[in-house]
């Protein structure tokens, strides 16, 4: 077996994990989704799920991986010495090809967009630029440039490549995420924008929660790397013992800062010129903003400077969303990296291309599926967490952490263990009917009328009984 990698320097792991904590999530898929959910409403149960599920989940991600230092599947097989965790490990690695399989997508049109702003090649008429650009030939071509930056960085492994090019990429996206939005919000009409985004709605909130709260959680795993066991490959990297928790909350603490700063450019710029949030879809980014940039002064360089931040951000996510096969193919199935990193580009070229060529299967990954995904595969890291590494599981936590981190790991575990599988299964059952366009009616029962909804929450405490029932491990702590 080859040697592991592992990071030079606590920072370079940190500024990894936000590279891909930092991506498309935040400056495309987020705008998209809360304009799809009622804006300022969506941010609440967002921020919500993030502080009660993101943090705690992705501690779930990081004990496992520094306590196995391997990647999914490995680490689940070893640490539960049972080949029965093989599946969920596989899952997360397929998950992560999915993943980048659009995702190279969307890069594309990010180089794209990038390269063509000096131009202004897109200012004429944004909405038909975008439809040439964002399905077909072109958009595959893109996307393949793109995979082959991302393998670039890959191949040159963990510190040589992931580390030095995060230490580059994260500084210059957040000093010019700060001039773009100190920009964006002195636009004449940037205040609609900024209410949107930021202005308490309780009403909507109220009337939508539990519509929302599927895409909400699913957009809250996304923006994380959670779910698909990024963050969990990331930590299997570290080799001094260092505080998790407090890892852990910087990386969502500085996730969070570039996805609010991220708004504040987005939804000025969507309102300031006019077309507002109900210019959604996947193309907002690419049609409103463009078009915004078409009517400003120097457009271009504001071009050139925002499709480059996205770029960057892009590319250090896709980094990490590849990292997974690699380390998949090079500790269980001995391929060198090098190998490694070559395949999967060849198996990524067909998958993007499927991407790039039918919209209604990319609108479908890229949304739904992911969302899904992404939940299932969070749900089986906590039950492992959970009942799996047990007692494990809070010396892993407390290694490292200090004291006051340290008390919370038994209500950590047993949130772990118990809430946050219960929760993430449930929004798992809304999201699959909401899909399929199912509701459920409520039933009355001996005199007693069952709302949807508590029966929704019914059946995800019966299949977290179930899991627990056939995943535990006799003699685990909880
Ligand atoms: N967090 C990344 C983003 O916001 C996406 C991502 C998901 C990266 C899962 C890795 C794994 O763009």
């Amino acid at each position: 077996m080859t040697t592991r990698g592992s990071w030079g320097t606590r920072l370079g792991f940190i500024l990894a994990a936000v590279g891909s904590a930092v991506g498309l999530g935040n400056l495309w898929r987020f705008p998209w989704m809360a304009a799809d959910n009622g804006g300022s409403a969506f941010l609440v149960v967002y921020l919500a799920v993030i502080v009660l599920v993101g943090v705690p989940g992705l501690l779930a991600e990081l004990v496992i991986g520094r306590r196995s230092n391997r990647s999914p599947v490995g680490a689940l097989v070893s640490l539960a010495d049972s080949d029965r965790w093989r599946a969920p490990g596989l899952l997360a690695v397929g998950t992560a090809v999915l993943l980048l399989s659009f995702y190279a997508v969307v890069g594309g049109w990010t180089l794209r967009y990038f390269l063509t702003s000096a131009t202004g090649a897109y200012f004429a008429e944004p909405g038909a630029y975008f439809s040439g650009a964002s399905s077909g030939l072109d958009a595959f071509a893109f996307a393949l440039a793109f995979l082959a930056l991302t393998g670039f960085v890959v191949y040159r492994g963990v510190d040589a490549g992931i580390e030095r090019a995060s230490k580059v990429m994260m500084p210059a996206i957040l000093v010019l995420l700060v001039a773009l939005a100190a920009w964006a919000l002195t636009l004449p009409g940037a205040g609609a924008g900024v209410s949107f985004y930021l202005a308490f709605d309780l009403a909507t909130l109220r009337a939508n929660a539990f519509d929302i709260l599927p895409a909400a959680a699913g957009q809250a795993l996304f923006t994380l790397s959670l779910g698909c066991g990024t963050m969990l490959t990331y930590a299997s990297y570290l080799s001094e013992d260092r505080s998790l928790p407090a890892d852990a909350t910087a990386i969502a603490v500085l996730n969070t800062l570039v996805g609010v700063l991220a708004g504040l450019v987005v939804f000025p710029l969507l309102f300031a010129l006019g077309d507002g949030a109900g210019a959604g879809g996947p193309g907002a980014v690419f049609v409103s903003i463009a078009a915004a940039f078409a009517t400003l002064p120097y457009g271009q360089v504001l071009g050139v400077v925002f499709f480059g931040v996205v770029l960057l951000a892009a590319l250090s996510s896709s980094i990490s969303m590849l990292e997974i096969p690699v380390a998949y193919l090079v500790e269980e199935r001995e391929h060198s990296r090098h190998t490694a990193v070559a395949g999967l580009l060849s198996l990524f070229a067909v998958t993007s291309g499927v991407c790039a060529f039918f919209p209604a299967i990319f609108a479908f990954v890229s949304g739904t599926l992911v969302d899904l995904l992404l939940t299932t595969g969070l749900v089986g890291f906590l039950l492992f967490v959970g009942w799996v590494l047990g007692k494990d599981a809070v010396d892993e936590f407390r290694t490292g952490a200090g004291d006051f981190a340290g008390r919370l790991a038994t209500p950590w575990l047993y949130a772990v263990a118990v809430v946050l599988p219960v929760f993430l299964l449930f929004t798992l059952v809304t999201g699959v009917l909401g899909a399929l366009g199912v509701t459920v009616a409520d039933v009355a029962l001996g005199g007693v009328t069952v709302s949807g909804t508590t029966q929704l929450v019914g059946v995800a405490v019966l299949l977290a009984l179930t899991a627990y029932a056939t995943l535990r491990r006799p003699g685990s702590a909880v």
